[in-house]
């Protein structure tokens, strides 16, 4: 299928003039910087930070785009994937006019920011094993359907989708294909990242907010390509990325070790969470992960979920949600609060 990406953006987006940064006129590093209204003194702070960083994170992408096999110019970096969510909505979909195509049960951040861009939305549940329905995402969609999110693994169900699924979608989706890789990291699902040279219209996100332990620094990473990062270069604030996250990412990648040490740890506790569960009469049903929580089933979940809390143990209840009905999802923690929490959830189910 021929995939046109200028006829799927919005045409205001399309002629948008962008702004244009001090630093993105000048970027050499030497010379007195009187352009661009900062403090000539320093900071406030032990460390300066006293000038904008870098709007186009170049020190950051090399090296990202080395641990992960893609070019520099293949790369997007958001304030959290959050930010790239918002972007492609703000550059394709049009309010009143376009729609997407979200998979409930799914992480709820498409719906809520197809609805503060008052897109419409149509939904496409996934199987009661949570896996996708091509034909009938394919029969939902029209030629106003811009983007197709797919998590994998997916969230809050915890299983990795089929590839085969995602292949066909890629190739007969009329719009663009997110593929959201928020917890790739504990999954043995090689990235769609591979796929991109072959498909124009996919657009994979990974995050540093998971496997990293880098929640709080919010940054997500965007691959497709060039010309779709172009776009989503083009409509977002000239600084997105602090330069203190810029900093202290690109010091955390080489230090990919304690990555793979921490992914490792909690796959093992994830499978000692795993194993006690199956030990407890009153669990249902433990989905299979390949994500850094787990997806339990017990009865009254809603009563169990506060119980829980008034032992200060926080889970995410999931009991309200399409296919999930009496679930809990548990996020892998250390051993001593796994083990708090069994301890907490025996109590507060027996
Ligand atoms: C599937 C999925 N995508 C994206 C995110 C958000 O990632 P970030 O912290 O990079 O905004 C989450 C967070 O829970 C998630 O579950």
């Amino acid at each position: 299928m021929s995939f046109d990406l200028n006829s799927l953006l919005r045409a205001h987006i399309l002629r948008l003039q962008p702004y244009t940064s001090a630093r993105d006129e000048y970027t050499g590093k030497e010379g007195i910087f009187l352009d661009a209204n900062e403090n000539p003194f320093g900071s406030i702070t032990l460390a300066d930070y006293n000038r904008y960083p870098d709007p186009y994170q170049s020190a950051l992408k090399e090296e990202i785009a080395k641990i992960k096999g893609v070019r520099p110019t293949q790369i997007f970096l958001g304030n959290g994937s959050d930010e790239a969510i918002d972007l492609l909505y703000r550059a394709f979909c049009n309010p009143g006019k376009d729609n997407v195509i979200l998979l409930p049960p799914t992480y709820g951040m498409y719906e809520v920011s197809a609805n503060i861009n008052d897109v419409e939305i149509r939904k496409v549940s996934l199987t009661t094993d949570f896996q996708l329905q091509p034909d009938k995402i394919l029969a939902a969609a029209d030629d106003h359907s811009k983007i197709l999110f797919i998590c994998s693994p997916n969230n809050p169900s915890a299983n990795k989708m089929k590839r085969e699924d995602i292949l066909f979608l890629l190739e007969k989706f009329p719009g663009l294909v997110v593929v959201d890789e928020a917890y790739i990291d504990f999954s043995d699902e090689p990235s769609f990242t591979t796929e991109l040279d072959r498909f124009p219209n996919l657009l994979v996100m990974q995050t540093f907010s998971k496997a990293w332990g880098l929640a709080s620094l919010r940054l997500g990473m965007a691959f497709g390509s060039e010309e779709l990062i172009r776009i989503l270069n083009k409509i977002k604030p000239p600084y997105n990325i602090s330069g203190l996250t810029q900093e202290t990412v690109l010091a955390a990648i080489q230090d990919k070790v304690k990555v793979d040490r921490m992914i490792k740890e909690i796959l093992s506790e994830r499978g000692l969470l795993q194993n006690q569960l199956e030990k407890l009469p009153f669990v249902q049903k433990i989905h299979p992960s390949h994500a850094n929580f787990l997806l339990v089933q017990v009865p009254e979940a809603n009563k169990v979920y506060d119980d829980l809390i008034k032992e200060k143990i926080i889970v995410r209840n999931r009991a309200k949600v399409l296919l999930c009905e009496d679930c809990l999802r548990i996020t892998v923690g250390t051993r001593a609060e796994n083990e708090a929490f069994l301890e907490a959830f025996q109590k507060v189910c027996s």
